[in-house]
């Protein structure tokens, strides 16, 4: 069935940014395919976009292999007709000390942040047309050091670098591809217990007191950015990493 509607696949959306980014896209009008490795957490949000009189389809997706990924683009083309964004969002952030770091740890994060978005956006682009956009959902980590998350930098350094070469490869497609950079946003998996910056309220009033703009973001902060990047107002932008932090690294 072919659908009137432009249509986003948005990774990792069963909770957390991703969450928001397909609320914000739902509203906006497009066609959401909610994608998580957890279904159940999917199926909720197809549902609350549901109920706001909006499309969705819930795809249970590991994007770290590639036969998932491929299925996930494939259900999307057999449901909607087409695909008009891709949103690479779902990642992993365990804090782990370099010197405890074990070799599998470092894959796991390297697959599921990086490589991820290699398969995705393969698979995605094969379907896309011109006018088609990519947005990756990197991090302040790819930009500045944080103890305890050397393979989450290197994994996300990886994907500002990765873009770059990709935008030059996509632009003669006429898609293109851009990275928002997150700073400390407030969702599930910023809040595990792992998480040295938020894991209590004193180590949140510590984080927020480093913040010139004072509080966390929230998912929506970043569904903003996502969705202006996606959009046509954005069509001469392509190989950029988008810094949504409320300052936290200007100093
Ligand atoms: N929260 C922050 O402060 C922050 C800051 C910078 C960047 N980010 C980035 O934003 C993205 C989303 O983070 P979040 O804070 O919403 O996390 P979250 O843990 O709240 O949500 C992430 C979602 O991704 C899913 N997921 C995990 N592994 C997956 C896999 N292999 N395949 C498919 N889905 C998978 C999870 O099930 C979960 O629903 C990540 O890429 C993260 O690195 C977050």
């Amino acid at each position: 069935m072919d659908t009137q509607e432009k249509v986003v696949i948005v990774t990792g959306s069963g909770k957390g940014i991703g969450r928001g980014v397909a609320h914000t896209f739902a509203k906006e009008g497009y066609s959401v395919v909610v994608s998580d490795i957890n279904y159940e957490e999917c199926l909720t949000v197809v549902s609350e976009i549901e109920a706001l009189g909006k499309k969705a389809l819930a795809v249970k997706c590991d994007v770290s292999l590639k036969a998932e990924v491929e299925n996930l683009v494939t259900e999307t083309i057999n449901k909607f007709g087409r695909l008009d964004v891709l949103v690479n969002n779902a990642g992993i952030f365990p804090f782990i000390p370099f010197m405890e770091m074990t070799e599998e740890n470092w894959d796991k994060v390297i697959d599921v942040n990086l490589k991820s978005i290699f398969l995705c956006s393969q698979a995605a682009v094969k379907n896309m047309k011109a006018g088609g956009k990519i947005v990756n959902i990197s991090s302040i980590a790819g930009l500045i050091g944080f103890a305890g998350l050397t393979h989450y930098c290197a994994s996300k350094g990886g994907m500002n670098g990765m873009i770059r070469a990709l935008a030059l490869e996509l632009a003669e497609k006429k898609i293109n591809v851009n990275n928002v950079a997150p700073g400390a946003i407030d969702t599930p998996g910023a809040s595990q217990p792992d998480q040295p910056r938020t894991a209590t309220e004193e180590l949140r009033k510590q984080t927020i007191a480093i913040i010139p703009l004072a509080r966390y973001g929230q998912p929506e902060d970043i569904a903003n950015a996502v969705l202006f990047l996606a959009s046509d107002k954005a069509d001469y932008i392509t190989g950029q990493t988008l810094v949504v932090d409320g300052g936290f690294i200007l100093r």
